[in-house]
């Protein structure tokens, strides 16, 4: 047991904060505001390597570890949610389904442009009917012979247009339930593929989520990813990595918000005394920084386990349920440390509690994870 991170974690943390600080945080009230889509700084977060974190350097990727991710998703989530979902997704669900799963042609085709940050992806398995229950796939891909004819609606895609690629999971074989679904490339460019309306969202504002129709496009046989009826399997490894990408933004999003009200109760006087010296606010600033820590060692757990190749699903469903209640608790308890002040849009609080209640909700619901959870431990 070893609580030090190496140089080389300290080296990606530092980059990831100085990022955040000079790159997300000027603007990042406007983008929430006008739900504006960071573009250019994804652009350079994909310069910077922040898009294929864990992917090999000859995909295109950076060539680092699940604990490095933790450390970078946490310092970018600090400052802008919405910027670092787009890191999330793309690490999580597409790149490292794409590496794991992929076929060579595949890697070369796809997983080097949104490895190296030339574009980025996106992944859709919600339904308007199928969020937590995701056996119950509408959108279907009939094999033709040559090709697979997709249609259907996604729901609630995150990146859903500014996506360059998407990995599809749809039902093939009706009869089959969840042993009849697979997964698919589709390039947002086809045919047949079309934007839906963009949502009007309580948090992650800056963030891009769209539904997305499919009629009658034709996904070429080699987009397949893996054996015939992998796809639900598929779907439900990759989103147990990526239950570690939004534990570690809700993470974030926790000790930002902490960070914030820390600073306030040493600048902000009332009855006489900065309010740091009112027990009320050390009470409230000890049980936040305990619960941050907790989260943070749930996090750094999962990503260690996938690091050392063991079985992460576990681990990775407590840190999400854990962190993102926690961000949900911290985030309220900050906005109540900055009384009036919080309440209002200047002060960063403000947004990060409302962007704390998507991590209770995406990559499976704080119900999910008490499914996945207890199913784990009563086996
Ligand atoms: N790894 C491998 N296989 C798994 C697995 C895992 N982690 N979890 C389940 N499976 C397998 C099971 O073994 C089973 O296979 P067999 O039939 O061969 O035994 C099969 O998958 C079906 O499993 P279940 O019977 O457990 O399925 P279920 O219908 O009871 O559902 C569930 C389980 C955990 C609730 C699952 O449906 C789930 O995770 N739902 C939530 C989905 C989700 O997270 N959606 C988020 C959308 S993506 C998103 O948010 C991205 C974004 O934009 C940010």
């Amino acid at each position: 047991m070893n609580f030090e991170f190496s140089e080389e974690h300290l080296n990606v943390q530092q980059a990831a904060r100085d990022f955040a600080q000079t790159e997300l945080l000027p603007g990042v009230i406007e983008r929430d505001n006008k739900q504006e889509f960071p573009y250019e700084q994804v652009k350079k977060m994909g310069e910077l390597g922040f898009l294929g974190i864990m992917v090999d350097p000859k995909y295109g990727g950076s060539g680092m570890d699940a604990v490095s991710y933790v450390l970078a998703m946490e310092e970018l989530s600090k400052v802008d949610a919405s910027a670092s979902v787009v890191v999330s997704v793309n690490n999580s669900l597409v790149c490292w389904g794409l590496e794991t799963y992929g076929n060579e042609e595949q890697k070369q085709k796809y997983l080097v442009p949104l490895a190296s940050g030339k574009c980025h992806g996106a992944f859709l398995l919600s339904e308007p009917e199928a969020g937590s229950d995701a056996t119950s796939q509408r959108t279907t891909a009939f094999d033709m012979g040559d090709h697979y004819l997709m249609n259907g609606t996604k729901n609630w895609i995150t990146n859903g247009n500014t996506a360059t690629y998407y990995l599809v999971i749809a039902q093939t074989d009706v009869e089959k339930g969840h042993k009849g679904i697979n997964a698919f490339i589709v390039e947002k460019s086809w045919p047949g593929v079309i934007i839906g309306k963009k949502e009007d969202k309580m948090g992650i504002r800056g963030s891009d989520t769209h539904s997305i129709m499919f009629q009658d496009v034709k996904v070429p046989k080699e987009n397949r990813i893996g054996d015939d009826g992998f796809g639900f399997k598929f779907a439900m490894k990759v989103l147990a990595g990526g239950r570690i990408g939004i534990a570690a933004q809700a993470l974030g999003i926790a000790s930002g918000a902490y960070e914030l009200a820390l600073k306030y109760s040493k600048e902000r006087k009332a009855f006489g005394k900065e309010i740091m010296h009112h027990q009320a606010i050390q009470f409230k600033l000890a049980d936040m920084a305990t619960q941050i820590e907790a989260a943070r060692l749930l996090c750094l757990k999962a990503a260690i386990l996938k690091d050392e190749g063991k079985d992460y699903v576990l681990a990775s469903s407590m840190a999400k349920v854990f962190a993102s209640e926690t961000a949900m608790w911290v985030t309220t308890e900050a906005v109540q440390i900055h009384g009036g002040y919080g309440y209002v849009k200047e002060y960063h609080v403000e947004r990060m509690m409302r962007d704390a209640k998507i991590t209770q909700i995406y990559e499976g619901t704080s119900e999910v994870q008490r499914i996945v959870i207890s199913r784990e431990i009563l086996r």
